[in-house]
Formats: C-alpha cells, sequence, structure tokens
C-alpha cells in the first residue's frame, strides 16, 4: 500500500484530504490536519519536494538575497519575509550577496535552477536585478525588490519613505538651533542613500541653511565607514555640531570618531542615525535615530510575491511604508560658539 494510502487509511480521511493538507493547497478542518500530520509522522513519509517540483515546473521555495547578513538591519528583514511564507507553506533560502552585483548574479542564476515560487531581493552594489527579473518573468517566476532600487526597475517594490524619514531628523536637529549640520551618506548610488540625502539637503533648504560641500561625506552603509568620513568632519573649521548618519553603522563609526578626538556626543556634536537598531538604545550616548521596520518590508515583500505565485497579474505594486523619529540622548542644542574652538583637531589620536 502507497503512503498516501497509508495515511489516508490511518487519519480516516481520503486522499484528496491527505494532498490537501501536504500542499497546504485547501483548507482542512484543525483536526482533520493534525490526524493527517499525525499519520505522516507515523508512516515516515518525506514528500520528495524536487520530484513535485518537476511535475508542477515549480517548488515551495522562495529565494531571498540581501546584501550584508552582518548589518543587523537585514535579520529583521529576512525574519518578516520568512514568516509570512512559511505562514503561506512556502520555505525560504536565503543567500548573501556581500554587496557585489557579481554574487548576486551567481546567487540568482542558481536559485533559478531549484525552480523556486519566486523571489525576493535587496539589492547589492550596481545590481544587475532589472534584467535578471526579466528573465525569471519569463520562467513564470516572481521578484520582488525590498529597501533600494536598481536602475530601471519596474517590478513589485517595497521601500519606506528615506526621503521623509531623513528630512525628519535633520528639521529636528535645525529647530534645536543647529546651523552647523554635516552628514555621512551611504554609497549615493544606492537610491535609499541618495533619497535620504535629499531629505537633509531639503532640510537645509528650508532653514535656509547653506553648507559648503565637504560637510557632506560620502561612505558605505558601514561603521569603518561612518567612522573615516565622520573624522575628515571633525577636522572642518567651523566644526558641525550636529551629524546626520544615513544609517546606525555609519552613526557607531561616527561615535567613535567623535570620542577618538576627544568631543562629547551630544555636548560637541549632535548625532541622528537612521534604522533604530536595538543596538541603539545601549550605546552611550542612546543613540537618536529615524526608525524604519525591516521586519515589516520583509513581510510586506512576502506578501505580494505570494499573491503574484496565486495568480494575481495586476499592475507593479509600490508599497512606500513610513518611518518615525525615536528621540534618544545622542542630540541636543549645538555648544555655545566659544566652546567650539576648546579642541582643536591637535588632540586626535589616529586608530591603527
Ligand atoms: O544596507 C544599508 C542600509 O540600507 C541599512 O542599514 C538600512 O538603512 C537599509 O535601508
Amino acid at each position: 500500500m502507497s503512503n498516501m494510502k497509508q495515511i489516508a487509511k490511518m487519519a480516516r480521511v481520503s486522499l484528496g484530504t491527505v494532498s490537501h493538507v501536504l500542499n497546504n493547497s485547501a483548507n482542512v478542518r484543525e483536526p482533520v490536519r493534525q490526524r493527517v500530520l499525525e499519520a505522516v509522522s507515523a508512516v515516515g513519509y518525506q514528500p520528495n519536494q524536487l520530484a513535485r517540483g518537476l511535475r508542477r515546473d515549480k517548488t515551495n521555495m522562495i529565494g531571498m538575497v540581501i546584501p550584508d547578513i552582518t548589518n543587523p538591519f537585514f535579520p529583521a528583514v529576512v525574519r518578516g519575509a520568512e514568516d509570512v511564507a512559511f505562514a503561506n507553506g512556502y520555505r525560504l533560502v536565503l543567500c548573501n550577496s556581500d554587496n557585489h552585483h557579481s554574487k548576486e548574479l551567481a546567487h540568482l542564476n542558481e536559485l533559478r535552477t531549484y525552480l523556486p515560487a519566486g523571489i525576493i531581493v535587496i539589492p547589492s552594489n550596481f545590481s544587475d536585478l532589472t534584467a535578471q527579473a526579466e528573465v525569471y518573468r519569463r520562467a513564470g517566476t516572481g521578484v520582488v525588490c525590498i529597501d533600494r532600487l536598481p536602475k530601471n526597475w519596474r517590478g513589485d517594490s517595497v521601500t519606506v519613505d528615506n526621503e521623509q524619514g531623513a528630512f525628519q531628523a535633520v528639521d529636528y536637529l535645525v529647530k534645536l538651533g543647529h546651523k552647523h549640520l554635516a552628514t555621512v551618506t551611504g554609497p549615493l548610488h544606492l537610491t535609499n542613500a541618495k533619497d535620504r540625502l535629499a531629505g537633509f539637503n531639503r532640510a537645509l533648504d528650508e532653514a535656509k541653511i547653506h553648507i559648503l560641500p565637504e560637510y557632506i561625506q560620502e561612505a558605505t552603509f558601514d561603521k569603518r565607514g561612518g567612522y573615516l568620513k565622520t573624522l575628515a568632519l571633525l577636522h572642518l573649521v567651523p566644526r558641525p555640531t550636529a551629524i546626520f548618519a544615513a544609517n546606525d553603522m555609519i552613526a557607531l563609526g561616527a561615535l567613535l570618531a567623535i570620542r577618538e578626538g576627544g568631543l562629547r556626543c551630544p555636548e560637541d556634536v549632535s548625532l541622528v542615525g537612521f534604522d533604530d537598531l536595538d543596538l541603539g538604545e545601549t550605546t552611550n550616548p542612546a543613540l537618536c535615530s529615524v526608525s524604519q521596520s525591516g521586519y515589516q518590508l520583509g513581510a510586506s515583500a512576502a506578501s505580494i510575491l505570494i499573491d503574484r505565485i496565486k495568480g494575481d497579474d495586476g499592475p507593479a505594486k509600490h508599497v512606500v511604508l513610513k518611518t518615525s523619529l525615536t528621540l534618544r540622548n545622542s542630540v541636543t542644542t549645538p555648544p555655545e560658539m566659544s566652546e567650539l574652538h576648546l579642541v582643536q583637531p591637535s588632540n586626535f589620536v589616529r586608530r591603527h
């Protein structure tokens, strides 16, 4: 007797009900579902996903490619996507591109050979996702883009309102009285970094505050980039009294540079980040930061993808989530101009 028939007999249900439970393809009353799952376990049945995938030309796998698993922002995004995928009977396979387009391309090419039900991507630097999504589309597989958009992207996407989030943070610094502001941006070929800089510039424009180009330092979205570029800012005269960091990892590096320069945050230099990571509660001082929900980004992307898998062939969806500003102790009113000359760059101790 086949495994399926054994399960049906043991659970006292039809073969069709067994198939619905195994494929999550119809609503089955919970007590019946539990009886079937217990029978599956008792029989030791293991469906052959690859064989099933070949029959259907699709597996229940969703591939996800992210830039940098060591950036604590991304695990929340993955968790949001995985929760929604799992609740709908899909399994997430995670790949890390190291923010490099060639590794991202290698992952996308290999994932395609596993007949995925769909793909979620946070594009790497100089991503070629737009072309790759077309290859997937021709194979009948949907791709949803999260967080930053590659060139000429026309597919489904989920981002936050980066421009408004940055504007709100910098406008708060302006209203505290800061006139000597600076920013350490992310890589400006990425749309999220570019939009955060646009929000910074709009807040200054509306306050009629003009800054020289050197008060805008482009970095990578990591602590090292934040550290090095903040050192450069702190040598400027007049020294900035407030810095907007384009993400919390940059802000961590900025805190390090401020401390190594013998300066105090926020008394000498106020600091605002972006992401509102949990670690911002434990830094000294606790980090004021623009809050974006990585979890919601991932969950929204997976929901759009599963609607596509179920047959939604409507126009492309562009979900833009709102941000908020979490106020903490890393910001205050600017020091009196007289204090600005208390600590000169000669106090800096270079890190080895
Ligand atoms: O990838 C770097 C940044 O992009 C993250 O920290 C988060 O801000 C995302 O938008």
